[in-house]
């Protein structure tokens, strides 16, 4: 069952953000971390498209970039990061400081490693986080501490909250290559006609957001796949895997074929930096398996899907399989 189901009486105009109360985890740890990780590091490390020597190093490019100028905000971020595992999770995470000497240690992941806080070139190489003892370049800090969690980090800057840095493996339909160095605005480019009291709330959300003050928000997807990674350049792949299956779908078995898709969106001004750090944990489940666990589903479903703007749902690519979709869930019933 998903954690959280962001279907009410109707479609959401609204940004939809609360504030993230001190009980609550930034980071929020499942039984997929394992597997989870170790996707992330295949895909940092082996399937990178811009990976042009065949040799399977990773090159920052695809999953990870970040702009000149933004140590400082990545360090903010493993702060922020390490300390919320700690502190949620104490029997899995461990974090111990001695003046700058920062001791971390990762019993999911059996990781045990000390680093100098703030000083690039500390951290472990890709390659050692896997095992693999081949000498390599140290990660910045944004990429070795997105390798401890399961979230996908992004970091704004500026007044017009810019994308400067990320680490990005599970992108719903984008990839840093689009949208590094775009303010907030231009980021959502394709949204804001669509729901532009939404977007222009947003903006004024992340303008003010205030150190300790962390927001988050859910959004939500249907998709016809449960992979984790839809960054731009699976979509190919993942629009002929749709037009294989739409033939095939019914009011019978679309929920067996179709997938939620959860984004728990958190957004954090950074104490020293001033930056914010946006985090992505992305959570899936298959429909008909959240109706069965969820005996309201779908009614809250139908009545989202039926009041969702036409040009949202043509966003969300939901259209080719809103009928079919519509169809099986009333075969279930409005409750
Ligand atoms: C209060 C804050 C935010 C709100 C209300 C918001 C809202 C939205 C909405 C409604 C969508 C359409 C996707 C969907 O509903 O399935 C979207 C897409 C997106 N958002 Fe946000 N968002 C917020 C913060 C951010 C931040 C901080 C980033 C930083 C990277 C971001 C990056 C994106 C991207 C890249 C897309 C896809 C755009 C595309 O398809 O070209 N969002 N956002």
């Amino acid at each position: 069952m998903l954690p959280y189901f962001p279907f009410q009486q109707q479609f959401n105009e609204r940004p939809g953000t609360l504030p993230l109360k001190p009980a609550d985890a930034l980071i929020e740890v499942d039984a997929h971390y394992e597997a989870e990780i170790a996707l992330k590091n295949s895909l940092l490390t082996h399937d990178n498209p811009s990976d042009r020597s065949g040799a399977g190093q990773a090159v920052p490019g695809y999953y990870f970039q970040a702009s000149p100028g933004t140590e400082a905000a990545q360090w903010d971020v493993l702060e922020a990061v390490l300390t919320d595992l700690s502190r949620h999770r104490p029997d899995q995470f461990n974090l111990q400081k001695d003046g700058n000497q920062w001791h971390w240690q990762n019993h999911r992941l059996g990781l045990s490693q000390t680093f100098t806080f703030g000083a690039s070139g500390t951290l472990p190489s890709g390659s050692v986080q896997e095992g693999n003892n081949v000498p390599d370049a140290p990660l910045a800090p944004l990429d070795w501490v997105g390798r401890q969690v399961q979230d996908d980090l992004l970091i704004l800057d500026g007044p017009d909250a810019t994308l400067v840095a990320g680490q990005l493996c599970f992108g719903n339909g984008w990839s840093l290559d689009e949208k590094i160095g775009l303010p907030f605005t231009a980021i959502h480019a394709p949204i804001n006609p669509i729901v532009p009291p939404m977007m222009q709330a947003a903006q004024t959300i992340m303008a003010r957001l205030p150190v300790g003050k962390p927001l988050w928000r859910l959004n939500w997807s249907l998709k016809a796949s449960d992979q984790l990674d839809m960054t731009t350049h699976r979509m190919p792949d993942l629009n002929a895997q749709l037009a294989n299956l739409l033939p095939t779908l019914t009011a019978a078995n679309a929920g067996e074929h179709l997938f939620i898709r959860i984004e728990r969106q958190t957004l954090t001004r950074l104490p020293r930096s001033g930056a914010i750090l946006f985090g992505i944990r992305t959570y899936l489940n298959r429909l008909a398996d959240e109706c069965r666990a969820r005996p309201d589903a779908a009614p809250r479903l139908l009545a989202v899907l039926e009041t969702t703007p036409p040009a949202m749902l043509d966003y969300k690519g939901i259209r080719p399989f809103l009928d079919v979709t519509l169809a099986w869930l009333n075969r279930l019933g409005r409750g």
